[in-house]
């Protein structure tokens, strides 16, 4: 049975009370990690604030959840203010979201920029998760992840089709020395099954419909 991850980006949503109301009403608990087979990876991406909380929570209970973050500073530890360094990361996380097309958007993040994001995160040993939006990237770098995200899906109700994604997917493990690629943009419970029953897809990233608990537990169940 291949692995798949199933990752939740919260991206710029959710108060304390929200994220922990969150966790509460996720209904997964130690005993009923068994219901999936454990070639499922789940991966909850909140804001940076609300790490501590939900690793508390997560090791409180023996979740099977790991966490991952959305974002990581190009630099390492020092004299950059505002920035969370792959370091600080660690103490939280195993996974970080690098290059997803809102930070290429609205912060002007080049490859370069990202490139360096990558080699911050491989050096504090966190599992980078690589979004693009089509197969011609250039990463010199091995990636754990690479997640498949047009931009016309992201957030509009209109993913791409299961089969594009498939040949995209293909085109990217041809291209890369990626061995995961997931797909991202507009995922639900309803469509889930139709992208990770292609061989070629391990997994989906899932913005909006990961901010319902519920929602994003019958993604899993279903994936
Ligand atoms: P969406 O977002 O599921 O809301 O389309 C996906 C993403 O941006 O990662």
């Amino acid at each position: 049975m291949k692995k798949l991850f199933i990752i939740a980006n919260w991206k710029s949503n959710k108060t304390e009370h929200e994220s922990i109301k969150w966790i509460q009403e996720f209904p997964i608990s130690s005993r009923s990690a068994g219901q999936f087979p454990n070639n499922k990876e789940i991966i909850i991406c909140p804001s940076f604030v609300y790490l501590p909380l939900l690793k508390s929570y997560i090791l409180d209970h023996n979740l099977p959840i790991k966490l991952g973050t959305q974002n990581i500073s190009k630099f390492d530890e020092g004299a950059y203010t505002g920035e969370i360094n792959g370091k600080q990361i660690k103490d939280f996380a195993d996974y970080v979201i690098i290059g997803h097309s809102e930070r290429r958007q609205n912060f002007s993040e080049s490859e370069e920029t990202i490139n360096k994001k990558i080699e911050q995160a491989k050096k504090y040993r966190l599992t980078p998760i690589l979004c693009v939006q089509n197969p011609d990237f250039r990463i010199s770098q091995k990636i754990e992840i690479i997640a498949y995200e047009p931009v016309f899906a992201i957030g509009t109700n209109y993913p791409d089709t299961p089969e594009n994604a498939s040949l995209v997917s293909a085109e990217i493990k041809k291209n890369s020395l990626s061995n995961h690629v997931v797909y991202g943009g507009s995922v639900t419970s309803k469509n889930v099954k139709e992208f990770t029953q292609k061989s070629n897809i391990d997994g989906v990233l899932v913005g909006n419909a990961s901010l319902d608990p519920l929602e994003f537990f019958e993604i899993i169940k279903n994936a």
